[in-house]
């Protein structure tokens, strides 16, 4: 039986010190006695290099109990963060260090799970909750753990409890690919004040804070504004951005309402395109909600002007001496019509577009987009309007960006949603700004930008998730993305998306992740359940005792023990609950499992 308890007490000290004492023994007794002294000599020698072989094993043995109490927090500095970078090489990222747990590491853990590991290891004075131990079981291996940049375009989602390290995470990683140079954006619901910093910081690092970008609704003073609808490629697609944030009862985009909101989206983009305005959110507020008549009138008469050489010489008598615009419009979309028909190619799609509009219904029209207004005004309220929908004066304007500009310049842009204050504004700021960055992203080709590797970090993702964010979780590969998703749990998730079928598509496609500790029982068990599974032994004794009633004397007894073995999780879902802060599980690129603490890095003192 090859069944050994690997934190059996150090009987090693007890026979190492046995074997000193004979050897003093053997040393003195010459002495005393008229003996000759050379045999006890050799037996002096023989108990002593015992002795000192006993020594070193419980040495080994001592430490590798001394390792079960655990760590105590671990600060980086600065110089010491490259130093371990340099060592892991650029085609990695850097996770913390710990070692691979495989099925003697989870045997282990088993052997010790089952006693009182307090009872082997008395507990760290006034430390942190948790069972450092743990991570004991294979501190004394503990190397740089590295993801390959490749498989985290396969996505990373990080799973822990408030105060667990995610947010410690995100500044290791976001560092990093701050330093790589990618451009990186940090998506940050709640708003927390370290992650701002901490990004900012990266890019002092990195030789230029200049990279940084701020958006906060709250500091309208201090935000960057962005235009979540500066890029595109057909009009259908802001019209499909805004419409994803119609929220409907049924949860499908077969929802009626919807659908009809999308169509006069595309309408107005496409008469605002047509007539060369910038489709901004305030813009298409305006001519949805107001008349399309002004709208129309311009797209026509572009539209003559390009057809029909010296138009404003030949503007029907009837259009011209029209005398307000509603009459101007009816004239020119009855010579429009007339004029298709003896020339077919003067029809405009552009126009056949708005037409829809101008002559549907208008009190139908504004019943169907019922739904619609609301958003656009939360979209365009107060400071909003300035923050998302900007006016560009310079062409350059350093206090304007946009998807494009951040993957150009490879900005470090941190946007802070204040779902706090106002969950629907935020989420749907994020929903836009994501369902921009899929568009620039999945066709850097039609964008002319470069194929710079993206890395998003999105905090308290169940807050902003939605349909855009799921395609950029499909996309991202092909896009050059990299998605890092924190969680608390992922009942929120399940809560948010409606099913627990959207829940597994957006989850399914995380290829890496990363456990903190667990507090919520069904997340542990969920990851759990996604970590491959071992085989664990254990020893089971047997006893019996048997005497027959008619002859009492006839006894008999047994004992015996057998080497069992089950199958178990490498890593059962309490052990999630009991990791302490920064400590984590992995599983990474869908192949191997990992025990890892991160690092605090510490950043030099800033003057105020
Ligand atoms: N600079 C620091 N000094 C000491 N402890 C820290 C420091 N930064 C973070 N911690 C500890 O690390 C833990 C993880 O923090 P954080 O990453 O912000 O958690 P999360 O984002 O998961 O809520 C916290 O419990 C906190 O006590
Ligand atoms: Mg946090």
């Amino acid at each position: 039986m090859n069944y050994r308890f690997a934190y059996r007490p150090n009987y090693d000290l007890y026979s190492a010190t046995t074997w000193a004492l004979f050897a003093l023994v053997a040393v003195a007794v010459p002495a005393g006695i008229d003996l000759p002294a050379q045999p006890f000599q050799l037996a002096a020698l023989f108990c002593t290099v015992l002795a000192i072989v006993r020594i070193a094993q419980a040495a080994l043995h001592g430490r590798r109990l001394a390792l079960l109490r655990g760590r105590p927090l671990w600060f980086l500095d600065l110089r010491s963060f490259r130093r371990i970078l340099r060592r892991v090489g650029g085609d990695d990222l850097y996770l913390g260090h710990g070692f691979e747990w495989g099925q003697p590491q989870a045997q282990a853990a088993f052997d010790l799970a089952k006693r009182d590991v307090r009872s082997i290891v008395p507990a760290r004075q006034g430390e942190s909750l948790g069972a450092g131990w743990l991570h004991g079981i294979g501190a004394d291996r503990e190397q740089p753990l590295t993801l390959p940049l490749q498989h985290a375009m396969g996505h990373t989602l990080i799973v822990g409890t408030t105060g667990a390290g995610k947010t410690r995470l995100f500044d290791l990683l976001i560092a990093q690919r701050v330093l790589a140079g990618d451009t990186v954006i940090v998506i940050d619901p709640k708003g927390d004040r370290d992650l701002a910093l901490n990004a900012r910081r990266a890019c002092a690092l990195a030789g230029d804070e200049t990279r940084f970008r701020f958006f906060h609704p709250a500091f309208p003073d201090r935000s960057v504004r962005i235009d979540p609808m500066a890029n595109f490629t057909r009009p259908t697609e802001l019209a499909a951005r805004i419409a994803a944030l119609i929220q409907t009862a049924s949860g499908s985009d077969g929802d009626p309402f919807k659908a009809f909101s999308q169509m006069a989206l595309t309408q107005v983009v496409t008469g605002l395109v047509g007539t060369g305005q910038q489709p901004n959110l305030l813009a298409i507020k305006r001519y949805l909600q107001g008349s399309v008549e002004e709208l129309l009138d311009r797209l026509l008469s572009d539209h003559f002007r390009t057809i029909i050489a010296d138009w404003d010489h030949r503007i029907p008598e009837d259009v011209r001496t029209a005398r307000n615009v509603e009459t101007r419009v009816a004239k020119l979309v009855a010579f429009y019509r007339r004029s298709i028909q003896s020339h077919p190619e003067w029809e405009s799609p552009a126009v056949e577009e708005l037409l829809q509009r101008y002559e549907h219904n208008r009190e139908h029209y504004s019943k169907m987009i019922a739904s619609l207004m609301p958003i656009m005004s939360q979209l365009t309220n107060g400071v909003m309007a300035e923050l998302l929908s900007p006016r560009r004066i310079r062409s350059e304007d350093q206090g304007i960006s946009d998807t494009q500009t951040m993957i150009r310049r490879a900005e470090v842009v941190y946007l802070g949603l204040d779902t706090l204050t106002d969950g629907f504004v935020g989420k749907a700021i994020g929903s836009i700004l994501l369902a921009d960055l899929t568009a620039v992203a999945g066709e850097r080709y039609n964008y002319g930008v470069s194929n710079r590797p993206v890395s998003v970090f999105v905090d308290e993702a169940a807050e902003v998730v939605c349909d855009p964010f799921i395609s950029l979780l499909n996309k991202g590969r092909g896009a050059n993305v990299r998605l890092f998703l924190a969680t608390q749990t992922l009942g929120d998730f399940a809560a948010k998306l409606g099913s627990t079928h959207k829940t597994r598509m957006v989850l399914g496609n995380c290829n890496n992740l990363v456990a903190l500790r667990i507090k919520d029982g069904e997340t542990q068990e969920y990851v759990a359940e996604a970590l491959p599974r071992t085989r664990l032994q254990y020893l089971m004794h047997m006893q019996s005792a048997s005497t027959l009633s008619d002859a009492p004397m006839l006894y008999s007894a047994g004992a015996t023990q057998r080497l069992m073995e089950e199958d178990a999780p490498l890593v059962p879902p309490p052990y999630f609950g009991a990791l302490p802060n920064l400590e984590f599980f992995a599983y990474l690129s869908g192949a191997k499992v990992v025990k890892g603490r991160l690092p605090i890095l510490r950043w030099p003192e800033e003057r105020p």
